[in-house]
């Protein structure tokens, strides 16, 4: 088991090792001692049928009082509705602010549960349990909880960290293909911003080989950012490299593509223009390109970019007349780039004159 230590404002331990959700029980006793909270478990229908019973029944074995809250997969659920249906949950079944929430599931069920647990009764502790790729190297750590709204994604949330993050790749043995490609969208994220030489390993085509390392590493390249800046006012945003036209592709699609897909296309747009712009050197597009191609991941969109210059106007990133674009500067290292809303479209389209 590797264990990596989160120092943010609620300092938390991220516990990695294949089968650890069988030792969830004890890995719960060591966060809170003789203590038992009640455990107000809350997973949506698919990962319930792999894991949903598994768990609760251990949990109670080792004298955890536990319920669970079951609700449709999917982004479509990831909204007020679904959050609503939980408060109604967690009231009918006392759960008071000495109770803990557990998030076993993707992003979706941890961003939604970590939303719930940041404002019920105004915030109560909750594990994360991911069960995605992407969750165990993205979501499930660093505090961001939210969900959607018609206007856009995650465009309401809260930061709250979890107590905990119990991180099992052996769940990932039931993830389809589809999702696993989607924790890969980020994974290469990290190393285009963070760490040419995982760039490069997932060039090499070596993710599968050395998946527990890479889960690892990924992590610990969030909390190397998470823990210089938690609150997301300069370095994390580096973070949401292809994020920005990632949602706009997402919420246009009504969120038929996922994340991954949408940032994964996101990170060869972005590139492509600030290439044409002289601040990311040649042939850095083509190369994010062919190494998502490689896992089979979308690099392309048949959505104009004008439309998506005008979704990304509601997209977070953006503060008053400007909107900070991630761009590389090399692989390995990112910066921001401000651009004026207006100038948005030229950005993406134009030749630099420079
Ligand atoms: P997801 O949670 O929708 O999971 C994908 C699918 O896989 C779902 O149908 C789910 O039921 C199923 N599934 C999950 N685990 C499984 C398993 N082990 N075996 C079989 N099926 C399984 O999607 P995701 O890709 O995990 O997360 C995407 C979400 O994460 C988006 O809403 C995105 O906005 C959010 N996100 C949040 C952050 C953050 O920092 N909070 C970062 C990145 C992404
Ligand atoms: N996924 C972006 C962040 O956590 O900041």
């Amino acid at each position: 088991m590797k264990t990596i230590q989160v120092n943010t404002g609620r300092p938390y331990r991220i516990q990695i090792g294949s089968g650890l959700l069988d030792q969830a029980p004890a890995l719960i006793a060591q966060a809170y001692g003789d203590r038992r909270p009640r455990l107000a478990v809350i997973t949506d229908d698919t990962v319930d049928q792999f894991y949903g019973d598994h768990l609760t029944a251990l949990l109670e074995r080792a004298g955890y009082p536990v319920c669970k809250f079951v609700f449709p997969h999917g982004e479509q659920s990831k909204n007020l509705q679904t959050v609503h249906a939980v408060y109604g949950f967690l009231s009918e079944n006392g759960i008071t602010r000495t109770d803990v929430m557990v998030a076993l599931g993707g992003g979706v069920v941890g961003d939604l549960a970590g939303f719930a647990a940041a404002t019920w009764l105004r915030s109560v502790d909750f594990i994360q349990i991911p069960t995605t790729f992407l969750s165990m190297i993205d979501s499930s750590v660093g505090g961001k909880t939210g969900v959607d709204i018609p206007q856009g994604k995650n465009l309401v949330g809260a930061f709250w960290q979890p107590s905990l993050v119990i991180c099992d790749p052996s769940t990932l043995d039931t993830l389809p293909a589809v999702y696993f490609s989607d924790g890969i969208a980020e994974a290469v994220k990290y190393g285009a911003i963070l760490d040419d030489s995982l760039f490069r390993l997932f060039e090499e085509g070596r993710l599968r080989e050395q998946l527990t390392e890479v889960i690892a590493r990924c992590i610990d390249l969030k909390r190397l950012v998470v823990e210089q800046d938690e609150r997301d006012t300069g370095l994390r945003q580096q973070l949401n490299f292809g994020h920005t036209f990632g949602h706009a592709i997402e919420k246009q699609a009504q969120f038929t593509i996922t994340h991954g897909q949408g940032v994964a296309i996101g990170m060869v747009l972005i590139s492509h223009a600030s290439e044409r712009a002289g601040l990311t050197p040649s042939g850095t597009a083509d190369r994010i390109r062919s190494c998502l191609w490689q896992y089979g991941l979308p690099t392309s969109t048949d959505y104009p970019i004008g439309l998506l210059c005008q979704n990304a106007m509601g997209d977070k990133k953006r503060s008053g007349s400007k909107i900070k674009l991630v761009v590389l500067e090399r692989i390995g290292q990112a910066t921001l780039h401000p651009v004026d809303t207006d100038r948005l479209l030229s950005f993406m389209t134009e030749e630099s004159d420079a």
